[in-house]
Formats: structure tokens, sequence, C-alpha cells
């Protein structure tokens, strides 16, 4: 791991959603070419870029049809070189986003394998012979139906984990192997710095499994075979997406040694308030939980690994929506749980939008939504006929990937400043939450974030410190990060209720950084604090 890996603090672009410039209502690399000082004002040094490859949209770009290029609507490859340019002489570095479990059906590779049986390009991806008529197994699609899709044609079926017009390439095939090196060669040729490497871990199948998944066999050897062919002679940073792996299990695809993938994400705390993980339905969040498991990730990986510090992405609901406060401590609870997150050692992803602490836009029927996952999903439940119109909106409410999608509102004029067209998929811009109003206002969460953000560069301890949890009861806890002698003290109240200073907090600390204006004999209702002794 290089040094730079270690400072890396992240910031995610979606690039739908981000910033329109010619009105026709898609966010666009000269809208975001234009918000690089924004970004350089809010501390971060790291870009991580949602997919903007050329691609037919069935999953907004995580279906890609053309690799190496830049999809029209976004912009030009020249465009791009602009952009990388403008972030390098920022300081900004530039993660691009991998997709490589699968492509789009519309990528020329697929057009050709479903020709014919034995064009060359068969092998590219997991064709199968009918079982008895049927599908080759049992396997599920993270998008609903079965995970093989017939294709009339060759008489088979092809494999796709996600919808299917996402083919799963077929890994097992050298020949994917070293497309898929050399495509990664030709970005960071280009000057990119690194990738964000999506469901990575399903890239070697288990098919022993009942159910459809990765895991497989090959995964170490594949990763290890993309670092020594392109990753590692760019001392490129990688960053895994794989859901549903224990600590142990990170540890092997991410320690100094392995030579596989930098660091991954785990989303274990953004299972919680889901009824055994199930996004659509709603349970109290376990707000000792969420504590207990970023605590087992920092002890899990303190050995040999990076733990990445995430609560947004493009495919999660707002944070302060779940796990906040939003009526009655939208600031306290917003900033409290950057606190309380962004104080432990790992790297800091921040998602567009977190920073100002935006909550979930309101939906008001199913035509409002764009996200594959969630109009699938209500079909689904509809046509179980167990639900009401108004129980299925409540449920898409509170679990759609859409509810992160909505535009960056920038300003209070229309549509929040994004576009000057009609958005690709509804605004929602509230009094308080544009960067406009939050610029101008010193205690906004925004300004909250460059503080954090700063001071998370400037204290060794922070970036770096060994991790120990002194407490975690009652909605209270109390960690602590060392370093060199420095220990640094992060104390929390996740609760819409005061409660007395922990008792191991010591006297006589100096505060670093504090969500109220004062610190007493008690915490008040989500007060967070650092403190530095
Ligand atoms: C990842 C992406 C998600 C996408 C899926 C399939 O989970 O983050 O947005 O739908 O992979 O590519
Ligand atoms: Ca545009």
């Amino acid at each position: 791991m290089k040094q730079w890996h270690k400072e890396i603090i992240a910031y995610q672009i979606y690039p739908r959603s981000y910033c329109d410039t010619n009105g026709d209502g898609i966010g666009d690399i000269k809208g975001i070419i234009g918000k690089l000082d924004y970004l350089k004002e809010l501390g971060i040094n790291t870009v991580w870029l949602s997919p903007c490859y050329p691609s037919p949209g069935d999953d907004n770009g995580y279906d890609i049809s053309d690799y190496r290029g830049i999809a029209p609507e976004y912009g030009s490859i020249e465009e791009f070189k602009e952009m990388l340019d403008g972030m390098h002489s920022r300081g900004i570095r530039l993660l691009m986003d991998l997709v490589v479990n699968h492509t789009s059906d519309e990528h020329e590779w697929f057009v050709k394998s479903r020709e014919s049986r034995d064009n060359p390009y068969r092998d590219y991806y997991i064709w199968r012979d009918p079982v008895d008529g049927h599908e080759p197994n049992e396997w599920v699609a993270a998008f609903g139906g079965s995970a093989w899709e017939y294709d009339e044609k060759t008489g088979q079926y092809y494999l796709h984990l996600f919808s299917k017009k996402q083919p799963d390439l077929n890994w097992e095939n050298p020949k994917v192997r070293q497309e898929i090196a050399d495509m990664i060669n030709y970005w960071l040729d280009m000057g990119v710095d690194g990738f964000r490497c999506d469901v990575i871990n399903n890239i070697s199948k288990d098919f022993t499994r009942p159910y459809a998944g990765g895991n497989g066999p090959r995964l170490h050897e594949f990763l290890h075979e993309l670092h020594v062919r392109a990753l590692e002679p760019h001392g490129a940073f990688t960053v895994g997406e794989t859901w549903g792996l224990t600590p142990a299990q990170a540890l092997d695809l991410t320690g100094e040694a392995r030579g596989e993938l930098t660091t991954t994400f785990q989303f274990e705390h953004l299972l919680l308030g889901r009824v055994n993980g199930d996004k659509f339905d709603p349970e109290p969040v376990d707000r000792k939980a969420f504590v207990d498991i970023l605590a087992k990730w920092e002890y899990g990986l303190a050995s040999d690994s990076y733990p990445v510090l995430v609560m947004e992405n493009h495919d999660q609901p707002r944070a302060l929506s779940r796990f906040g406060d939003r009526e009655n401590y939208p600031y306290e609870s917003a900033t409290m749980l950057a606190m309380l997150l962004y104080g432990m050692r790992g790297i800091p992803f921040i998602y567009q939008g977190q920073e100002l602490g935006l909550h979930d836009p309101t939906f008001n029927s199913i035509d409002e939504y764009r996200d594959i996952e969630t109009i699938n999903a209500y079909n689904e439940l509809k046509a179980t006929g167990k639900f009401t119109e108004d129980e299925l909106i409540k449920k898409m409410q509170y679990g759609s990937r859409d509810c992160g999608r909505t535009p960056m509102p920038w300003t209070t004029g229309s549509e929040g400043g994004f576009t000057s067209g009609t958005p690709w998929i509804k605004t929602q811009v509230d009094a308080g939450f544009t960067v406009e109003e939050q610029e101008r206002d010193e205690k906004s969460v925004l300004n909250f974030y460059r503080k954090l953000i700063k001071l998370r560069k400037e204290i060794p301890a922070l970036a770096d410190g060994e991790f120990a949890l002194l407490l975690n009861e009652n909605n209270t806890s109390v960690y602590t990060r060392t370093l060199d002698g420095e220990t640094v003290y992060v104390v929390s109240r996740f609760d819409e209720s005061e409660c007395p200073m922990p008792d191991c907090i010591p006297a006589g600390l100096t505060v670093l950084l504090n969500n109220y204006d004062s610190v007493g004999d008690t915490l008040k209702p989500f007060q967070s604090i650092w403190f530095k002794k």
C-alpha cells in the first residue's frame, strides 16, 4: 500500500446527477469540471466517478457497451482528459468505476457471443444447456427473476447475476482476463489513479452453491493476475465492492502481501434497519449494533489492512433518513454520524450530497422512480397481492436506490441549479439544503464537513492511530485513536436524549471538534466531540 493510498479522502460523484451544463437534464463531465474548485475547497483529495462509459442505461451505466469510451451524454474523451488534468492540478486523484463482472448485452463481445455456438466470442460469457427444458440451476438475479436468460437463436441460457441486459463475463477464459487487463492499462496509462471495483468478488463463480454468487475458487488468482499485469506496475489504488464478507475474508483480499486489492468496502452496518437485510422491509435501527459492527471491522482489519469508512453511495438511501433524526436534529445527527464514522481508522468515502446532510427525497408514486431494482421489486411485491398501493410506496421510499440518486441541489433556483432543462429524475430542493445556502452559513453541515476533513488530514492520530473501543452502552460510545503517544477520544451520543459525560473521558482534554457550541457535564442529543489528549 502506498502512502497516498492511506491518505485518501474520497468523494463519490454519480455523474448523471451532479451537474448538467447543456440542459438535457443529465449531469455531464463539463458539469464536474465546473465544480472542481468546490471539491478542492471541501478538502477531499480523491474522486470516485461512477461509470461514464457508453451504455444503454439499463442500470444507469453499470451495463457498459464500450469499456474504452465516454458516453456521449456525458461528453467526449477530450473532456474527460480535461477533467482529469483539472483534478490533478488541484491535487485530486481519480478512481474510475471498474465494472467487469458483466458487460451490457449491447457490448460487441456479447453481440458476437450470442450469434452462434462456435463464435470466437462465445466463451467470453457463461452459456449453459437447458436442464430438463429448464434453467441450468435455481440462481436468482439481484434484480429479480432467474439469473439465466434463454436465447432462442442458439438454444442455450446465459448467466446474468444482475439484469438480463448485464450478461456475466466468463473469467475462466484467459482471453477475457487479458482483455480486462489491457483495458485497465489503457485507463492507467491515460493517468487515472485507480478503480472502484464493482461487485468484484463475483468474478469467480461457485457453481456448487444453491444461491447465486461469487467468492468462487479462483477469485484470488484472478485478482492477483490483474494486480501483476496492470495495477501494481502503475501503483494504482483499488477498492473492491464486496458484499457479505467477514473481516477475515476481506483480509485475504487486501492484506499487504496478497497483491490483490488495496482495500474493500464493508457495508454490514448498512444492513441495519432492514429485516434480514431486505431493503424494502423496515425495522428500527439497533444503534448499539451500528457501533459494534464498525468496531468489529476496525479490529478485524487492524493487523494488515485499511477499512473503508462509508455510509452512503448511489445504492443506498441517505444515511440521515435511516440512522439520524431528520425531523428534530437534522444538523446534529448528520454531523454526529460523520464524527462517529470518520473518526475511525480507515479511508473515508463521502457520497455527493452527504456533505450537505441531505435526507431522502419524497417519491409520491412509482412513476417517479427510475431505478430498475426498485421498479422490479415494486412489480414483484405488487404481484403477491399482499400490499396496498400505499404500503408499496412506503416500502420503496424506505429502500430505493433512487433516494440517493436525485440531483445535487446547488442553488435555490429552478431545479436546484442542477439543470436548465427537465431533470432525468425529480429534483428535491429543501430550504437550507443547497450548496449556495450552506456556503454562506457558518454553522452548516457543509462547513462542518470542511472542518472535519481538514482535521483528519492534520492530526496524525486520526489518520493512522490505533483504534480501541472503550464504551458502547445506552446509545453512547467512546473510542480512542492512538499514535506515538498522541490520543484522540471520540465520544458520541447516538440518541435524542441527553446523558452524563462518560467516566472514561479524562479531565483536561482539548476539544478538536464539537457539533454543539460547548462541552458540559452532559452529552446533548446527537452530540459528538473529538478530544485530544
Ligand atoms: C453494484 C453497483 C450497482 C449496480 C450493480 C451491478 O452493486 O454499485 O449500482 O447496479 O453493481 O453492476
Ligand atoms: Ca447534460
